[in-house]
């Protein structure tokens, strides 16, 4: 389709002589008004604005009837930080307030009629002109050109610019407006951030609610296993399903997301490019818009599989360990074999049912499986004696949660296994031992281990009675419940058995 509409290199051709010809006559001076004008400097002190000295300007500060409004514009564009100019179709200047002048180092006498080439360098008049060109061939104004120019002083700066169209009061068109800011400090800051995004050791990125990702830097591609950012960014379009190893976590992500606009170190397993689970750590949040509609997420993910496994190592051997302990005791104490990990159980289901977090369940665990550690140093006549035990032979027995303590209390566990152990008798009363403790002077990890405990034991035989049944065991917790029991825990300890089926193995 032929473009009636004339391009700039359109008009170059015809302003290789228009240049001169488009220029208004006041701005071609001759070498005697150059003198002239520089004589008027020194004599008045004062330069002379390209503003001032606009013909258009003059022209409309002489008429009666726009003196005021002229006097205002006048104002106002001598008072703005922002450059304000005109030029014609070859980028001459033809108008210009003091900002640019400023902007561009150069004063308003060597303004006057420069062309945009002067001041900048050849790459960036390329985009200039392009911009421009396609402001004349659409009539639409444009803004945010970035544009680096060269000062007079030879200083690179960045210029960010809007663009129209100028006609004169019959509508024809006779070059460009434009308004100019110096956003030199601006695009250095984003060099900075950019090469903070780009060389971080993590992975950074920005990823839409359905699931692709908008921005990635190359650590998040290298993690996750692809050549580069664009090829994470193409060949993700879904990422609960191509990236989590448990798409049902992504969808509890999300959730969280939701609720509280922020995830802090979350531990997920990712899959990479290859297939290979990798674990990750992630620090992700919700980006609104000023309505407080969710925009997209942004975070941050660290490769964390190496310290994985080496603290999976860790805990194995730490659970080993345990296990080594917990089975010390049931040797010298064959009736009570299988109590602790009966009790590690049960209490493992309470505190899922409770909610607590996996890491606290992990250390009410290890606690549950050696909680009667004690009971080694309890002479074994004792622990295994058939029928009723003396008052003196039960407080011996009574003294295992105190010696369980004394083994336990310099091991460095990351839990306080030592005080689970110490607090498994208290009750919620302070009628429990060895400290009468009470309430929630008791962790909360001890009181769901007493009742787990409790439980346990009545429903099994005893040396010295036969097992009263779990239906027994429950009613002692449930007509105890916020009195020797902690009411939450019976509750869910109720619900267990009572509604879900649960059964001591
Ligand atoms: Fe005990």
């Amino acid at each position: 389709m032929k473009n009636n509409a004339r391009t700039i290199s359109d008009n170059k051709k015809h302003d290789k002589t228009a240049k001169k010809k488009s220029l208004p006559p006041e701005k071609s001076l001759s070498p005697k008004k150059k003198k002239d004008e520089k004589k008027n400097i020194v004599e008045t002190g004062k330069k002379k604005s390209g503003l001032k000295d606009s013909a258009t300007f003059r022209r409309l500060a002489a008429h009666p009837r726009y003196k005021k409004h002229a006097e205002r514009y006048q104002n106002i564009l001598e008072n703005i930080r922002d450059g304000y100019f005109e030029v014609d179709f070859a980028g001459n200047f033809t108008f210009f307030n003091d900002s640019v002048g400023r902007i561009l180092g150069y004063s308003s006498e060597e303004l006057t009629g420069m062309n945009y080439q002067q001041y900048t360098d050849k790459e960036s008049a390329k985009k200039v002109f392009q911009a421009f060109n396609e402001v004349y061939k659409t009539g639409e104004y444009t803004e945010g050109l970035d544009w680096r120019i060269i000062r007079k002083d030879g200083a690179k700066r960045y210029i960010e610019a809007s663009v129209s169209l100028l006609k004169d009061s019959t509508g024809k068109q006779k070059g460009f407006r434009s308004i100019i800011r110096d956003i030199t400090e601006r695009k250095q800051m984003e060099e900075r951030y950019r090469r903070i995004f780009e060389n971080a050791q993590n992975g950074i990125y920005q990823s839409t609610l359905d699931g692709r990702f908008i921005m990635a830097n190359q650590s998040m591609a290298q993690i996750l296993g692809y050549d580069s950012p664009e090829d994470l960014i193409l060949s993700i379009t879904d990422i609960s399903r191509q990236l989590y190893a448990n798409p049902e976590e992504c969808m509890q992500f999300i959730e969280i997301m939701e609720k509280q606009g922020l995830v802090k170190n979350s531990e997920i397993q990712f899959k990479k490019k290859d297939g290979r689970m990798i674990w990750i750590s992630r620090t992700a949040q919700v980006v609104r818009d000023e309505k407080g509609q969710v925009l997209y997420y942004e975070g941050i993910i660290e490769d964390i599989t190496d310290r994985k496994d080496s603290l999976d190592r860790l805990r194995n051997a730490l659970g080993g360990t345990v296990r080594a302990l917990a089975s010390v005791v049931e040797t010298r104490d064959p009736y009570t074999a299988g109590h602790q990990r009966h009790v590690a159980d049960l209490a493992l289901a309470i505190a899922k049912e409770m909610d607590l977090p996996t890491d606290r369940i992990e250390g009410l665990r290890m606690a549950a499986i050696i909680h009667d550690i004690g009971k080694i140093s309890v002479p074994a006549e004792i622990l295994t004696k058939p029928g009723k035990l003396t008052d003196l032979e039960f407080s011996m027995i009574k003294i295992h949660s105190q010696s369980g303590y004394n083994i336990l209390k310099d091991i460095d566990f990351p839990w306080p296994v030592a005080l689970m152990v110490y607090e498994h008798h208290e009750r919620m009363n302070g009628t429990g031992y060895p400290r009468n403790l009470k309430g929630n002077d008791i962790l909360l990890e001890a009181r769901i281990l007493a009742i787990s405990d409790v439980v346990e034991s009545m429903a099994s035989h005893r040396p010295y009675r036969a097992a009263l049944g779990i239906e027994a065991a429950l009613e002692e917790i449930e007509k105890n419940k916020g009195f020797i029991y902690d009411d939450v825990v019976v509750d869910a300890c109720l619900r267990l058995f009572r509604e879900k089926g649960y059964k001591l193995t």
